[in-house]
């Protein structure tokens, strides 16, 4: 089915128009869902409380969620008649996809509109944490610039250094592409499911992951965070990296153990981290990484730009839309609800 012909019958499907539940007030979804749908918008600025979530996705057949909000099996016992998840995020963690499985409830995300802005946040965080540049603007903003010093805020070199990527997905490859193509890179690469390189082939080289730490001079984190993948770079993988490497996470504060990594800083074993991503967000003000010099700090911003963001809202609606309708979601996180 086109997807105008899922929006055309999105209010056939359940013999109205279907109920759904959205999280947050995102126009660019919002529009797009109230021609086909009755919304119930959460208006404000916060999240839904769980409790709250749980009362409102009670009579809703599609529920349009961000990744903060956590939609497991207790949410799910207690939505009788959702037939569509839908989230404005590639990442499903948050989403228990066995239970909506298990439903035959497709879950929709947003893969491929975010990977370029995603890969840019990635390599400016990579880019500020070599080049100390926040630690720089302070130093200027202080007034504690005195004189141009032939040691003053010594950072590494990016050209032609070793970048090591975990996980060889969308963003990942966007990744290695801007530091082979624009930097010069060595690229190694680390997967659990090798695919072929294509258009990376002589770029990129597969590498065993301890080999990968130990070699490279940054580490760049972009596997999904999975059962597989927490505390994937715990204290013994990061005491594999490379004395004085940089590490880079944009995609999931679990799979780093952040205990460890402030302690790996501290000791000057790494020479700084660039994080976007974490293990409890926001980030817990008591958190020993928050007093590191040598970290640069982003909110999870890693889609944040107008245009990705709206077309992650369209996604978003698109596929909660389809979904409702009988039809296949453009992006599923779960296909195979439709076996
Ligand atoms: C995602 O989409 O999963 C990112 O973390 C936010 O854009």
């Amino acid at each position: 089915m086109t997807l105008d012909g899922a929006q055309g019958a999105a209010g056939r499907a359940g013999g109205g128009r279907p109920r759904v539940l959205a999280t947050w007030d995102l126009p660019a979804a919002v529009e797009r869902l109230r021609p086909r749908c009755d919304v119930d918008v959460w208006g404000e600025r916060r999240a839904l409380p769980p409790e709250a979530l749980a009362a409102r996705v009670a009579d809703a057949e599609g529920l349009l969620c961000l990744l903060t909000d956590r939609v497991d099996a207790a949410l799910l016992a207690r939505a009788p008649r959702l037939r569509a998840i839908s989230t404005v995020s590639v990442g499903v963690d948050h989403v228990d996809l066995a239970a909506a499985t298990a439903r035959a409830i497709p879950v929709g995300h947003t893969p491929g509109v975010l990977t370029e802005t995603t890969a840019d946040l990635t390599f400016t965080l990579l880019l500020a944490a070599a080049r100390r540049v926040v630690e720089a603007d302070g130093l200027v903003r202080s007034g504690g610039w005195r004189r141009w010093e032939p040691d003053l805020l010594l950072g590494r070199d990016v050209h032609g250094a070793t970048l090591g990527i975990l996980g060889l997905g969308a963003i990942g490859r966007a990744v290695a592409r801007r530091a082979a193509r624009g930097f010069g890179m060595r690229v190694l690469a680390w997967s659990r499911a090798r695919g072929p390189l294509g258009d990376l082939d002589g770029a990129v080289a597969w590498a065993e992951l301890p080999e990968l730490l130990a070699a490279s001079d940054f580490v760049s984190v972009h596997v999904p965070l999975t059962a597989a993948t927490r505390g994937l770079l715990d204290a013994p993988a990061l005491a594999r990296m490379k004395a004085g490497a940089i590490l880079v996470n944009t995609a999931r504060g679990g799979i780093v153990d952040e205990t460890a990594l402030a302690a790996a800083l501290r000791e000057g074993r790494l020479a700084a981290a660039g994080l976007d991503v974490f293990e409890r967000e926001p980030v817990d003000p008591a958190s020993p990484l928050l007093r590191l010099p040598n970290v640069v700090l982003a909110p999870h911003i890693g889609s944040a730009s107008v245009g990705t963001r709206e077309r992650m809202a369209r996604m978003a609606a698109d596929n909660l839309l389809a979904a409702l309708a009988g039809g296949r979601m453009p992006a599923c996180a779960n296909p195979e609800v439709y076996r």
